[in-house]
């Protein structure tokens, strides 16, 4: 029997045509995901009617705006664009640069919502770093753009503790918390949410789930990639703030949580922010950063610039579930290997019946992996027997990847889920004030007393003093063994 994807699509698409201002519409997210993810939601038939303002800094006009918008989709979306889906997207684009204020926006929103002509929504995407976030909101009330509309707000939210609460009060001068949604895409990815049906949905795992049976975790997101145009954003940023106070703390927190009582947005958020409270303030000596050599030439970076573009900290949980157990986490740039990987090590047997040179243990504990890439993996590691005489013990894995499934190809992209939540008004996926806070109060001490930064070479896994980080423990990455090809013979 067949399956009607148009059916399904509107069935979790959002009932009214939406408008969507994009502020930072010209950007480097905007670029890579947002318009590429637009562009897919609707040609993919999620949204029933749109129309898309692009607003930013750039003094440039409508054209220029469908030009950069094709040429984004060109270098950056990853499926097929014909001659026709481009011609009605590009018709629905307007653009507004900020310079023109507030009347042209509001203007541009009246035009487009008289061309939808039914009743709309309106949602609004603030791609814009945190320091710009406020003024854009300030924009919207003067464009008298908030009633009917939701508001997307990018991460990092805020500096620190007082800048995140400020941007927390000032928000709620404009929008009810129910028109908010901060994002932080790595709760969008598919991997992320199967780390939730993995644990809630089987019995099997949750029992073991816990400090007598798992020895540490590690959340690893090396990257390969260097900072392309974004070094004025990320000077100002860093890693931590850019990927460890946001995604590595969320993933973390979908982890190590308690099983919420259901699947929506406050028993979520509630447990997730019960971890977020249990975490233990930063020790700036359970903290290295680093910055690859070459940083400091870079174009609109300081040439004495402290940015860290790597760290690697140990975080600990003081629960009942997680007391004792330490988190390791570890991201940067230009590094050896872009992955995302959440890995987890059980404890060893307590004693061993195998003779000496067995080969038990040799391989390191058995662990639990994920893998959090779009077409995501997992992976179970454990002692077995090597066939043929004798005891001898190997390390042997089951796998699971998502390509088994046959159903890659249905995989949102994470920007396209989430934006297709917070224009369903859907806040199960996305973080909360509260959250963010406390994660910002645990980080006081690393952002007030931050260890210097190390220089690493390119290409590598980061300053040496990671290995003391983690010892006696071991980087999980690169790994020994890869992961095994899901399709060797390329059928
Ligand atoms: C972004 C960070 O939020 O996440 C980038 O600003 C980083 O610096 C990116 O490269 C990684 O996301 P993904 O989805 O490519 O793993």
């Amino acid at each position: 029997m067949g399956v009607d994807l148009a059916k399904i699509a509107l069935d979790v698409g959002p009932k009214f045509p939406q408008v969507v201002v994009l502020v930072g519409a010209t950007g480097d997210l905007s670029r890579r995901k947002l318009l590429p993810g637009l562009f897919h939601l609707v040609t993919a038939g999620f949204i029933p009617a749109w129309r898309i303002i692009g607003v930013s800094l750039d003094n440039i006009d409508v054209e220029a705006f469908r030009a950069l918008t094709r040429a984004a989709l060109t270098e950056f979306s990853g499926r097929k664009i014909t001659d026709s889906a481009w011609a009605t997207f590009s018709d629905s684009l307007d653009y507004v640069p900020m310079s023109a204020g507030g009347d042209a926006l509001k203007q541009a929103v009246e035009r487009a919502e008289t061309s939808l002509g039914s009743e709309s929504r309106r949602i609004h995407y603030l791609s814009v770093p945190p320091n710009a976030a406020l003024s854009a909101v300030h924009l919207l009330a003067e464009a008298g753009l908030i009633e009917r509309s939701r508001v997307i707000m990018e991460k990092p939210f805020g500096t620190d503790l007082a800048s995140a609460r400020q941007l927390n009060s000032r928000l709620h001068e404009v929008f009810d918390e129910e028109q908010i949604f901060r994002i932080d895409h790595f709760l969008g990815k598919e991997a992320a949410q199967n780390i939730l049906a993995f644990r809630f949905g089987n019995g099997l795992f949750e029992p073991i789930w816990n400090r007598n049976f798992i020895d540490h975790v590690q959340i690893d997101v090396p990257e390969t990639l260097g900072l392309g145009k974004r070094s004025g954003f990320y000077e100002q940023t860093g890693a931590f703030r850019d990927m460890v106070v946001t995604h590595l703390f969320q993933i973390l927190g979908f982890m190590a949580m308690e099983p919420p009582t259901a699947l929506e947005p406050s028993p979520i958020n509630e447990e997730k922010n019960k971890v977020f409270r249990s975490m233990t303030p930063i020790d700036p000596r359970d903290v290295v950063r680093g910055q690859y050599v070459g940083y400091r030439s870079e174009e609109g970076v300081d040439p004495e610039s402290d940015t860290e573009t790597f760290i690697a900290l140990k975080c600990t949980i003081d629960n009942w579930r997680w007391a004792g157990v330490p988190f390791f986490l570890r991201t940067g740039k230009r590094l050896a290997e872009g992955q995302r990987i959440i890995s987890i090590a059980f404890r060893e047997p307590p004693k061993s019946m195998f003779p000496l040179g067995s080969g038990v243990g040799a391989q390191g504990p058995d662990h639990l992996t994920f893998d959090l890439a779009d077409a995501s993996k997992m992976s179970l590691s454990f002692y077995g027997k090597r066939p043929g005489p004798g005891m001898r013990l190997d390390k042997l894995s089951l796998q699971f990847a998502m390509r088994d499934t046959g159903l890659v190809g249905e995989v949102l992209e994470a920007y396209e889920r989430l934006i297709l939540d917070a224009m369903r008004g859907d806040h199960t996926l996305f973080t909360t004030a509260e959250g963010i806070e406390r994660l910002w109060q645990v980080s006081i001490p690393l952002l007030e007393n931050p260890p210097p930064v190390r220089l690493y070479p390119t290409g590598s896994w980061g300053p040496k003093s990671i290995h003391q980080l983690v010892a006696p423990h071991a980087w999980r990455l690169p790994f020994e063994r890869a992961w095994r090809d899901p399709n060797p013979d390329g059928s």
